[in-house]
């Protein structure tokens, strides 16, 4: 469905403040839904995001036949158990959402039925190859678009076949569409990933029973499931989004006198690189109330108006913090010095190709930017940059949030051309910001 544009401007402020708590995870809100939907018994779930990536979760999970229903602030999961899912009556449409498409393809890879699933022009635009090539070696079969693109229809293998599989790129997605396909796959399957990736999906199956090996290689860490096994349903408290604390955190460090808190951030070692950086170019934040939530590390996290420095960012952090990359740019434009962000190239196949849009955003804004191979260079002087420009977001909500927070700083205000995606991700995005005392609104 075409969304209607919805341009926003975004004014310098003064100091922000407050406390916050910002949105559920959406990278463990997909898996929550997914796995309470494929497991035995009644799953309860709370924390969940309620933006519109993991409602198009929800609609293929009752599509596949669970029942998910909401209670209060708790969402309810009456999973199907793995073998008594069914076949989707129409298309799957997972609208903007990487996640859904590539989670629900490799889920569906070895049942024993066809499916289909579609998306908006952004996540049309995506490889879906990078799916498509192990769950080929365990038997599935596809129909796609030239390239393996969606929309696409596939087809469980009759006997799924467990494989052996490297990643050849760093992607918990491919990583965890393999784990989610070899439920169902007599045998064990192997994943090798070079570079560490999150791992909500190991931590989410040892949590639904699944029995979850991790061992070092000298090829990196192979992570084991066998199947075919069965999930036992278990309540999922989601911790708040790192992703989406990003862009107050972010926000806060830019406004000298800022003094704002956000509480039950999930800091997950693999997500955590943000803060890592941050720190290194002088930001003032510190960790408190540390403590387990649902099986992740959670803290609350105090930020304070900071003067910020360049710094080199190296490739192997990249996977820790690849959705951050955006707004880190931002608080960079506005640092001392020249700050290098190695290794991005996975960044051109988001939800748009955000090196290119960030680097002509930036420029537009007035920032001296350079894009050497995978790396990111921005030149900062350690002023907040003129801004004063309309920036093109292609679908993109972390596009669109990242240079809202740029125009915090800004002498001249930045415009959007449109926040509409923001709720893929963030639907209560300007409400937050703005309670802090930031000035953004509709054009
Ligand atoms: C996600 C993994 C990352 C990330 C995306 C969410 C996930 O993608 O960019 O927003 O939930 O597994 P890749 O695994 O493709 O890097």
């Amino acid at each position: 469905m075409q969304k209607q544009a919805q341009p926003l401007i975004s004014h310098q402020s003064g100091p922000l403040n407050g406390t916050v708590t910002p949105p559920g995870d959406k990278s463990i809100s997909h898996r929550a839904i997914m796995l309470g939907g494929i497991a035995n018994g009644t799953t309860n779930i709370t924390g969940l995001l309620e933006g519109e990536d993991v409602l198009c979760t929800v609609a293929a999970l009752k599509a596949l036949g669970a029942t998910i229903t909401k209670q209060g602030s708790s969402w309810q999961v009456k999973g199907t158990g793995l073998q008594n899912m069914r076949a989707p009556d129409s298309v799957v449409d997972v609208g903007n959402s990487g996640t859904s498409a590539r989670l629900l393809i490799g889920l569906l890879g070895t049942q024993k039925f066809s499916s289909s699933f579609t998306g908006d022009a952004s996540l049309c635009k995506r490889p879906m190859g990078r799916v498509m090539t192990p769950l080929e070696q365990m038997g599935s079969t596809f129909v796609s678009e030239v390239g393996g693109r969606l929309p696409l229809t596939v087809t469980g293998a009759a006997q799924p076949k467990p494989i052996s599989y490297q990643l050849p790129v760093a992607s918990a997605q491919v990583k965890s569409a393999i784990m989610l396909a070899a439920l169902n796959a007599a045998g064990t399957t192997t994943v090798i990933e070079a570079a560490p990736t999150r791992d909500h999906t190991e931590r989410m199956l040892r949590h639904f029973g699944v029995k979850v090996e991790v061992k070092p290689t000298a090829k990196g860490e192979a992570i084991s499931v066998t199947g075919p096994v069965e999930l036992t349903a278990r309540d999922v408290i989601v911790p708040g989004d790192i992703s989406s604390a990003a862009f107050p955190m972010v926000a806060a460090l830019l406004r000298s006198g800022s003094h704002v808190t956000l509480q039950n951030v999930g800091l997950n070692p693999r997500r955590a690189g943000l803060v890592q950086t941050l720190q290194e170019m002088g930001a003032d934040i510190t960790l408190t109330n540390q403590r387990e939530a649902g099986g992740e590390p959670v803290a609350d996290l105090v930020v304070k108006g900071s003067v910020l420095r360049g710094v080199t960012v190296p490739a192997d952090r990249a996977p820790s913090m690849i959705d951050e990359f955006p707004v880190l740019a931002m608080a960079a434009a506005c640092a001392t010095g020249t700050m290098r962000m190695c290794g991005l190239g996975e960044l051109r196949v988001k939800e748009s190709d955000r090196l290119a849009l960030v680097a002509d955003g930036l420029k537009a804004c007035g920032v001296k930017v350079e894009i050497e191979g995978d790396d990111l260079i921005v030149h900062g002087n350690g002023q907040p940059p003129r801004g004063g420009a309309t920036i093109l977001t292609a679908m993109d909500h972390r596009i669109a949030m990242s240079f809202l927070v740029l125009g915090i700083a800004t002498s001249a205000p930045v415009t959007i051309d449109d926040g509409s995606y923001i709720a893929t991700s963030f639907p209560t995005f300007i409400a937050m910001m703005n309670g802090l005392g930031a000035k953004i609104s509709a054009l």
